[in-house]
């Protein structure tokens, strides 16, 4: 069995796509929406835990109105569109980041599909829109201290103040579209991912594709900072924790 359970996407290169075929933008994020139902039956499939779709990002709003619009009217389509299908399938859907900004209309879908698949057990399905990280961060830590006046944060807290704690880290980040950045996305989440960057463009992007990315990126060792491959993150810090005091007994560091 892989060990790839979270996998987050950056869905990029529609824009390029469409231009390459003297096509407007928009045509690029319409067939690259096509392509979103495939991967997320995809990651079923699979077996994956949790998948964390990029889907607008907060810097994304300095786009022209006409594309912004076109992004919007994608998303409330594919809510209407998926929903049967994501409640046949026990996913588990909810979307991360500023959607107050949205149209009341689309928070209320937004807010409807939420809660009737709160109770599904199988894949969890993010979608992050209109999401930044830090943003995400600071938003974290505002409402952590606002709850715990005078309190320290630590590592836990901050996790637990995320938009969606429970998809917890990210095993693998695959970005299409050929650019090699992270463009604000899930800093935190993904502090001990394997990264994956592919040219193909996200319209071109298929099942097959995603596949073989995730059995490549299986065979890849996972260290977390020790000499050799461990259960997990967690385990390696445990030995870390217990280094720590056995090495340092009595001394002052
Ligand atoms: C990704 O495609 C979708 C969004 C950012 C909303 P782009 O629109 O960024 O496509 P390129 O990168 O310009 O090709
Ligand atoms: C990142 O893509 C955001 C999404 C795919 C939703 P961008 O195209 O906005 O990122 P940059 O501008 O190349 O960094
Ligand atoms: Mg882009």
């Amino acid at each position: 069995m892989s060990n790839i359970k979270h996998v987050a996407i950056i869905m990029d290169g529609n824009g390029r796509w469409a231009t390459k075929r003297y096509r407007p933008r928009v045509w690029g994020h319409i067939r690259g929406s096509a392509v979103v139902s495939d991967i997320v039956q995809a990651a079923d499939d699979l077996g994956l835990r949790a998948l964390t779709l990029y889907a607008f990002s907060t810097e994304n709003w300095s786009r022209p109105i006409e594309e912004v619009s076109t992004l919007f009217r994608l998303l409330k389509k594919f809510l209407l569109k998926e929903k049967m299908r994501l409640l046949a399938n026990n996913v588990q859907f909810k979307v991360i980041g500023e959607i107050q900004n949205l149209a009341p209309e689309t928070i209320a879908l937004i807010k409807e599909l939420e809660d009737e698949t709160r109770s599904n057990t199988g894949l969890k399905l993010t979608f992050a829109f209109s999401y930044g990280s830090r943003s995400e961060i600071t938003r974290a830590v505002n409402l952590f201290q606002e709850q715990n006046p005078g309190k320290m944060m630590n590592e836990t807290d901050l996790d637990r103040y995320m938009y969606r704690p429970e998809t917890g880290d990210v095993d693998l980040m695959i970005r299409t579209g050929g650019e090699q950045r992270i463009s604000n996305f899930l800093l935190w989440q993904l502090a001990y991912a394997e990264l994956y960057f592919t040219p193909t463009k996200w319209p071109d992007f298929t099942p097959l594709e995603f596949k073989k990315i995730i059995e490549n990126v299986s065979y890849r060792e996972r260290r977390f900072g020790n000499v050799n491959s461990q259960t997990g993150l967690e385990d390696s810090l445990m030995k870390a924790e217990s280094n720590k005091s056995t090495l340092f007994k009595g001394v002052n560091v």
